[in-house]
């Protein structure tokens, strides 16, 4: 989907002109994919935009850079003020926000640890990720995911989305909104860029993170908010066949939020429309986000942008 540029964007410490923020094409990332990023959304709330859960996300990019020996040099108060920042120097909310941070310019061969780390936050619009508001139609990836001890699922690195890709590519291509990969034990794992969740007999079910998958942080916000409406929630492995049987299933991710599946592989999930447990879940995520419910966990960071406006969604 086209790119709506803001004016500003961070970096290392400071605001540069959109146009401005660019980098040479022998920098390190350009190579050899050294890169790791974060995504997050800034909500329009009645009492004001906010972000959701800007720690929780500043944290796994610290997380996802110490994996990778990135120093960052900023502090995660610094990180999370930087992004307060910058949303507000542009003063678009609702917005996506995205900070990267990557090995840059000076250095060739594989080895990173001499090439310098940039650390860029921009943000811009953007409604909904996932097609299709009738539940999105997916199917299973001929393409597994990550398999342990190659690329680190838990760093949200830029060269995963290569495997990411893939999915995406494969999916469209043979007329599905999304795809989802079994792990390279044939378990499921997750969308190519969501986690996922079913629910069978009122008990809600998703793949643990030793499945290759991305610790979502929508996805713990969901096992919160279920476990506080008493739905029952088991974390394991599971077979493909799950999705054809299962009374319902959604995706949870930044971009997708939370979007429940009509059907796999061309098996309609459950009737094919957003069951019970999808749709408590899926009212008291929107509700917080949206303020029409409280903020009960704290999970949204105030930002002073004037004139909020929904994005289109
Ligand atoms: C591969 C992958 N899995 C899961 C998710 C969902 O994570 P989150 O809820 O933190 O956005 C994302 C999105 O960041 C992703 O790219």
């Amino acid at each position: 989907m086209p790119l709506e540029t803001t004016k500003n964007i961070w970096h290392n410490g400071r605001m540069v002109a959109w146009d401005k923020a660019q980098i040479h094409v022998m920098s390190h990332v350009v190579h050899y994919g050294s890169s790791v990023f974060e995504g997050l959304r800034c909500y329009a709330r009645p009492s004001g935009p906010g972000i959701f859960r800007l720690a929780e996300h500043m944290q796994r990019l610290i997380d996802s850079a110490k994996i990778y020996r990135m120093p960052l040099g900023y502090s995660l108060e610094e990180l999370c003020s930087a992004v307060v920042d910058v949303v507000e120097a542009n003063g678009v909310a609702p917005c996506y926000v995205r900070p990267i941070a990557f090995r840059g310019y000076g250095e060739i061969g594989v080895n990173p640890l001499k090439a310098p780390v940039e650390v860029y936050i921009a943000n811009f619009p953007w409604g909904k990720y996932v097609p299709g508001n009738d539940g999105a139609d997916v199917c299973i990836s001929s393409w597994n995911r990550l398999a342990p001890n190659t690329m680190p699922s838990l760093a949200k690195a830029g060269a995963n989305y290569m495997n990411s890709q893939l999915i995406r590519m494969e999916a469209a291509t043979k007329g599905y909104d999304e795809g989802i990969a079994l792990d390279v034990n044939g378990y499921l794992s997750e969308g190519s860029g969501e986690n996922l969740f079913l629910v069978r007999g009122g008990t809600l079910y998703t793949t643990p993170l030793a499945n290759s998958v991305l610790n979502g942080i929508t996805r713990a916000s969901v096992l919160t908010i279920a476990k506080a409406l008493d739905i029952p929630v088991v974390e394991q492995p599971m077979p493909r066949e799950m999705l054809y049987i299962c009374d319902e299933a959604f995706f949870t991710g930044t971009a997708a939020e939370v979007t429940h599946l009509r059907s796999v592989d061309r098996v309609l999930v459950g009737d094919g429309k957003m069951g019970p447990v999808t749709s408590a879940i899926h009212a008291e995520f929107f509700g917080i986000v949206n303020g029409s419910k409280p903020d009960r966990y704290g999970w949204l960071t105030p930002v002073k942008v004037p004139a909020a406006e929904p994005v289109g969604v």
